[in-house]
């Protein structure tokens, strides 16, 4: 048991990087701010952020390269140039590529002398304590999309080009603040709005049915269900409002601490190569596996983790989803050679298949996967 651990200090509210701008001077003079180039630019967060350390006399530099999928190159020009201004804490806008690129940004920094091979150190190698924030610069995030859930996590994913991987850093990196305002999902397309709404509920749904799960993480799973479920009628047609928006936020934000405290499961890990190889948004792609992921869940359980959400049963749970992300749309023979490949891919990775709070074999697995795909 790796022990309840939440570090992270949440201002969730409307117009939570004004109202608390105050918070900002505790953690430094010097601000580098990371994000990417276009969308904290359209939903105002960026102006926000700007406005909040005017108003406290921090000076700052931004950088806005951050692209989807954050690589290592990016992570090591933001270090280099924090750096150069001077930056004594890292404050992370946009959704979970600019976060998490801010957090291996901040580690970086507090260590100047070292280069992009300490990224994937193993922690016995030499850098362990990384939990107690000691060994990194402070990280505020602001997140604008409901998806991630990074503000409340430790986790970095990044891209390393050169040797192909996408994996997340041996860290836990957690911000040290997070001012969370659901403002900045009104300018969010219907589809990311819907397709990240249902990453949220595939990390409340996994940290629940997850055999690392004990009382406290469902207690912010549970709760992040019910919050969940209040903007589902979003996605059975409803125009959305402020209230939405701050739900499927918060909602985003449980779901973070949630999986801070168990990881995912086997629908995060067989989802990757649909991402990868189909192009399919990560959001989507997970919530292919999840009905069956339930189905093989005991039936009170199911039913329980459905009603939670807002949901009737397992095909209300299907139609919302085909509704609000589309069908899965690919070339028959591909799609196959991918679900083959993701099912592979998960049973050969004993830790995900242990993952499962109920046993599950190839024979299992294989329903998993298909599920949602056999009916064509
Ligand atoms: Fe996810």
């Amino acid at each position: 048991m790796a022990g309840f651990y939440m570090p992270v200090k949440v201002f969730a509210e409307a117009e939570a990087v004004q109202r608390h701008a105050p918070a900002l001077s505790v953690f430094g003079r010097n601000a580098l701010i990371v994000t990417g180039r276009h969308s904290s630019r359209a939903n105002g967060a960026l102006d926000d952020v700007l406005r909040a350390l005017r108003q406290c006399g921090i000076s700052y530099a931004v950088f806005d390269r951050v692209e989807e999928n954050p690589s290592v190159s990016t992570v090591m020009e933001a270090r280099d140039y924090g750096l150069g201004q001077g930056a004594d804490f890292v404050i992370g806008i946009g959704g979970g590529s600019p976060l998490d690129a801010a957090k291996a940004v901040a580690l970086m920094m507090r260590h100047p002398e070292r280069d992009r091979s300490y990224l994937y150190l193993n922690p016995e190698q030499g850098n362990s304590g990384h939990e107690n924030g000691s060994e990194h610069l402070p990280v505020v995030a602001v997140p604008t999309t409901g998806g991630t859930g990074s503000e409340a996590t430790g986790v970095s994913v990044l891209t390393d080009p050169v040797r192909q991987v996408k994996k997340s850093i041996p860290y836990r990196i957690f911000p040290a603040l997070a001012l969370v305002d659901g403002k900045y999902l009104r300018s969010a397309p219907d589809n990311v709005l819907a397709c990240t709404a249902f990453d949220a509920l595939t990390h409340l749904i996994e940290s629940w049915l997850n055999s690392k799960a004990d009382s406290f993480s469902r207690m912010l799973a549970g709760s992040g269900l019910r919050q969940w479920a209040l903007s589902l009628p979003v996605f059975r047609g409803k125009t959305p409002d402020d209230s939405d928006y701050t739900n499927m936020m918060c909602a985003s934000a449980m779901a973070g601490m949630a999986i801070a405290q168990t990881g995912t499961s086997i629908p995060h890990g067989l989802s990757y190569p649909l991402t990868v190889r189909l192009g399919i948004p990560h959001g989507k792609a997970v919530s292919c596996f999840m009905a069956g992921y339930l189905m093989a869940a005991p039936a009170d359980l199911r039913m329980y983790l459905l009603k939670e959400a807002g949901f009737s049963d397992i095909q209300d749970f299907q139609n919302v989803l085909h509704d609000a992300c589309g069908e899965v749309q690919a070339d028959p023979a591909l799609l196959k050679a991918v679900l083959e490949e993701a099912e592979e891919g998960i049973a050969s990775n004993s830790a995900k298949m242990k993952a499962a709070p109920f046993p599950v074999d190839r024979d299992i697995l294989h329903r998993i996967v298909w599920y949602e795909f056999w009916r064509r």
